[in-house]
């Protein structure tokens, strides 16, 4: 939710910034803007809407280079505070115009904050918790108002809400007091003004926030702070980056450093140094990126979503890749849990949300068949404000592809509060929810830049079921060739993705003849309710459209009401060799549906003659072991939503109203 770019180097700030907006506007895009510091002046722009808006204003500007330097930021917004106009858009600036921030997260005091900054005589022009850091970090360096402030806009106040590029000779300010005048550290890395100025700040604030702030005097500096919310830094060849995901600076290096909690990072050409909020320095973790620029390009499809959905036998087999050791344990990826705490493990919990909240109910069939242990799934949110019944001998399975929604988080931190044991399953190598967990799976799905989740929910979805194995083989529960037997049934399941995916253009040619139905509901039993709940929120998410999935034996308990004629009914039915007993009730729920005049879709196994009778439309997938069939059953489910909001002209890269990476609660 908001992406952040920062940077200083010697390349132009305003192509950095602008590419890295590019590459970061699936986590926001109600508006965007930059800020650059160079010649002396610090410049600002930014427009609501999409970045296009942004990239017209700064085309039409005054000249070719509207706004030189090399040192600089952009942010592309998803409002929280304020609607989505050019006034509330980040960059904010302080009265002096000096100072420039942008900020992901939401500052809780900001009300109270704002309130003390107005008694001073602070001038706030905008509706949003941010504005507050930048006037209070004027007031930490003591600057000074320019007479040339107003006259060029260097407050923004007014022209900005033209959505107008602001600053510029006419904002010249004088220098601040004291050791900052001369740009200079007062006392070694981490120790510039502006980085402990925003210590202070940071103190100050409560909430979530990714803050990165920048200073017309200061060229030589872009400076980060994080607590709760995503912050990762690029270190490059005499030029450094800060970023909301490393996608932002890919092009230009895949050395990456991760940013703790309540840390501060100062980055200049020659490095970075972080520091905790008191100023100690501390250590980052460095890591390689092992992908490259072009895995966050479309690669000829005219949608990410597209290209992410062909992407999935290759996301699928690179989760799996390499998981069954040579003495054929399962491996995950950091374990800082002993083989004893797993076998002490007397519960489950999964706590994650939307598609990956759909990935934890798959994984409850398959941890408690396996282990014998209660599994319990519940939604992030909620999680932590009921006040469930944790200890030491809980485990607590957190999945995020992004591994900084804040919801699942805030979730991962009460759980290990209250003592238990936390594995995160995570798609984000760097990110915030594996760095607070016991163990980790990473997904090693590639980046996913399409707002919903494709290739990350079928990586979630086989992580899910390697820790069931894994829990399963820890505590004795299936032998070692059990579990290997496991392992090499699920290694073909790409094989079987790639095949489904294939024969696809039935749905595809439904969707478009569907495309002004009015709601659709979606059934499953067993492991195929919570694939009907995913084909649900694909639909609504990016179609717009009321969808609703149900258990289809739950159905005759109120929602059959629902049923009209005509009325589309997606189907997911079991496998009749596995689950005989539930497959021949859904041909009956499908049977009820159907006499009361819904047009049944049925998604159904190679060989299920059964169905044949009562499906208006029939789309076939391959036959699987039936804990195993979410991997493909999912997947017509996701292209009929694809296919059919592309049908009623919407962007699919980019529904309204969400975002990627939800670090707000
Ligand atoms: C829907 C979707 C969201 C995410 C949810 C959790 O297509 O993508 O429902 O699944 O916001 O996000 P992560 O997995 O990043 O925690």
């Amino acid at each position: 939710m908001c992406g952040i770019i920062g940077y200083v180097g010697d390349q132009s700030a305003l192509d950095i910034a602008l590419n890295g907006l590019r590459r970061l506007e699936y986590r926001g895009y109600d508006s965007s803007g930059v800020a650059i510091v160079g010649a002396g002046a610090l410049r600002t722009a930014r427009r609501a809407g999409k970045l296009a808006n942004l990239e017209k204003l700064l085309a039409e500007g005054p000249d070719m280079d509207p706004m030189p330097g090399t040192t600089g930021m952009g942010h592309t917004r998803w409002a929280t505070h304020g609607g989505p106009t050019d006034m509330n858009a980040h960059p904010h600036t302080d009265c002096t115009g000096a100072i420039a921030v942008i900020h992901n997260g939401i500052i809780e005091n900001f009300a109270q904050l704002r309130a003390e900054l107005e008694a001073r005589g602070h001038e706030l022009a905008s509706e949003t918790d941010t504005e507050v850091v930048a006037h209070l970090l004027e007031d930490e360096l003591g600057s000074e108002p320019s007479a040339g402030a107003d006259l060029a806009g260097a407050n923004l106040a007014g022209a900005a809400a033209a959505g107008a590029v602001t600053g510029g000779a006419g904002a010249v300010v004088p220098p601040v007091a004291g050791a900052a005048a001369a740009g200079a550290s007062d006392g070694g890395p981490g120790t510039h003004p502006l980085t402990s100025a925003l210590r202070r700040v940071c103190l100050r604030l409560e909430g979530a926030f990714t803050l990165v702030v920048l200073h017309r005097d200061f060229p030589e500096v872009v400076v980060g702070a994080r607590r709760n919310s995503p912050l990762v830094v690029g270190l490059g060849e005499g030029e450094s980056f800060l970023a909301s995901d490393v996608s932002a600076f890919i092009a230009h290096t895949r050395e990456a450093l991760e940013i703790g909690q309540d840390q501060v990072v100062e980055a200049r050409r020659d490095g970075v140094t972080v520091t905790d909020f008191a100023g100690r320095i501390v250590e980052g973790r460095r890591y390689h990126v092992d992908w490259d620029a072009s895995a966050a390009e479309k690669g000829g499809y005219p949608y990410f979503m597209l290209k992410e959905i062909n992407e999935q036998p290759s996301a699928l087999a690179d989760t799996l890749r390499g998981r069954l050791s040579a003495d054929g344990a399962i491996v995950l990826d950091e374990e800082r849990l002993s083989a004893q705490d797993f076998r002490d493990v007397d519960k489950v919990f999964i706590v994650a949300c939307g598609t990956a909240y759909h990935a934890g109910l798959i994984a409850k069939y398959a941890v408690e068949h396996w282990t014998r242990l209660p599994c319990e799934v519940e939604m992030a949110s909620e999680f932590r404000y009921r006040d469930p019944v944790l200890d030491r001998s809980t485990l607590v399975i957190a999945i995020s592809q992004s591994g900084e929604t804040l919801d699942t988080l805030m979730a991962v931190k009460h759980a290990r509060e209250q003592k238990a044991r936390v594995l995160a399953i995570c798609n984000t190598n760097g990110s915030t929810i594996p760095r607070e967990s016991d163990a980790v799976l990473y997904t090693r799905c590639g980046p996913e830049v399409g707002v919903a989740s494709t290739k990350t929910f079928l990586g979630q979805v086989a992580a899910c079921l390697l820790v069931g194995l894994f829990l399963a083989q820890v505590r004795g529960v299936l032998y070692g060739d059990e579990v290997a037997a496991y392992v090499e049934r699920l290694q073909r399941m790409p094989d079987l993705v790639r095949r489904t995916l294939d024969r696809l253009e039935p749905i595809r040619e439904l969707a478009r003849e569907l495309a002004d139905a009015k709601a659709v509901l979606f059934l499953g039993r067993h492991v195929g309710y919570p694939v009907a709940l995913e084909g649900a929120l694909k639909l609504k998410e990016l179609a717009y459209m009321h969808a609703e999935g149900f258990p289809a034996g739950e159905l005759k308990h109120g929602p059959i009401a629902l049923i009209e004629p005509g009325l589309p009914v997606l189907v997911v039915v079991p496998s009749p060799r596995g689950r005989a007993n539930l497959h021949g009730k859904i041909v009956s729920n499908i049977q009820e549906v159907r006499a009361r005049g819904a047009r049944t879709i049925v998604i159904a196994e190679d060989g299920d003659t059964a169905v044949e009778p009562y499906a208006d439309h029939l789309i076939r997938v391959p036959e699987t072991t039936s804990l195993f069939a979410p991997l493909v059953t999912t997947l017509p489910l996701q292209v009929f939503a694809c296919e059919l909001a592309l049908a009623r002209g919407l962007d699919v890269d980019q529904p309204r109203n969400l975002a990627k990476s939800v670090t707000v609660e």
